[in-house]
């Protein structure tokens, strides 16, 4: 549906979940892959599941919270494909825990996955597309979190790093835009991964409730009534990922059912 032939897409987090079926899309669309995680198999696997597919595709493994790391990522993929064209910033993690109760340690370590890895990426790569002239696109996952807390969970610390990479995703597109590259983001509600698994599995055992019992109730509150697909966030993140978005930057795009509409 959208041609990405010629480009090459680094996505981070793309090991599972949400990240797996972008590089899957993305892959789809004609773009070769950096697959981006920090567990050493999954990469792997997810890059051959792209060569398979008959893309070109190399596995970076690298925690994206520290820029040593991200700076090797990026060089590697720099000397396999000459070009990034777009980042795909999904790596992501919660926490399960009211904020008071939160240790220091714990704060900082999921500002850094969620937000201040962004920032790394982005300060790494967008300079060759800066360089390049032909303009890049720039895709960060927030969450429907990012926009209104959660009723269904104590992930307070998590909703604020998605609000604060809507908040960076707004400023990036700002000092972007001359170089014609775009910076968006993408809100989803619930989608099956093993991220809202573990989410509902442990509010379960902290409220003494069956398990799948926040998953029903958060789809009561769903107007289409059903929870998102992987594959369907990835339709999204493709279509901002080609140039039929050119004209969007700055937007925080929800993909929640109709549970938020804000
Ligand atoms: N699942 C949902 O319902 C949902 C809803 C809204 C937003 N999101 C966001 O979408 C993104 C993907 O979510 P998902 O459900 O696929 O999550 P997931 O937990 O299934 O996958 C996250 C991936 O990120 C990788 N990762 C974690 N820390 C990393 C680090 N420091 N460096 C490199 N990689 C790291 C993990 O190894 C994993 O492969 C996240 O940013 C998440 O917050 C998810």
């Amino acid at each position: 549906m959208y041609d990405l032939s010629g480009k090459v897409a680094l996505i981070t987090g793309a090991g599972r979940g949400i990240g797996r079926a972008i590089a899957h899309r993305l892959a789809k669309e004609g773009a070769d892959i950096v697959v981006s995680d920090i567990q050493h198999e999954s990469a792997h696997s997810v890059t051959n599941e792209i060569i398979v597919m008959g893309r070109e595709a190399i596995a970076c493994v690298a925690d994206v919270t520290k820029a040593d790391q991200v700076q090797r990522m990026t060089d590697h993929a720099l000397n396999r494909f000459g070009r990034i064209d777009v980042l795909v910033n999904n790596a992501g993690i919660n926490l399960i825990k009211p904020m008071l109760q939160m240790t220091e340690s714990e704060w900082e370590n999921i500002f850094s996955v969620n937000l201040k890895s962004y920032w790394l990426c982005a300060r790494a790569i967008a300079p060759q597309m800066i360089e390049r002239g032909e303009g890049g696109k720039i895709i960060n996952a927030s969450s429907k979190a990012g926009k209104s807390p959660s009723r269904y969970a104590p992930i307070g610390a998590y909703s604020t790093t998605k609000h604060g990479v809507i908040g960076f995703t707004r400023s990036l597109a700002i000092e972007l835009a001359p170089s014609k590259i775009n910076v968006n983001c993408f809100c989803p509600g619930i989608v099956d991964t093993d991220m809202w698994n573990q989410i509902d599995r442990e509010v379960s055992k902290l409220t003494g409730r069956q398990s799948g019992s926040s998953k029903k109730a958060a789809l009561a509150d769903i107007p289409l009534g059903r929870i998102e697909t992987p594959e369907g966030v990835a339709k999204l993140v493709a279509f901002l990922a080609s140039s039929e978005s050119d004209y969007m930057t700055g937007q925080a795009i929800n993909l929640t059912g109709g549970m938020e509409m804000n």
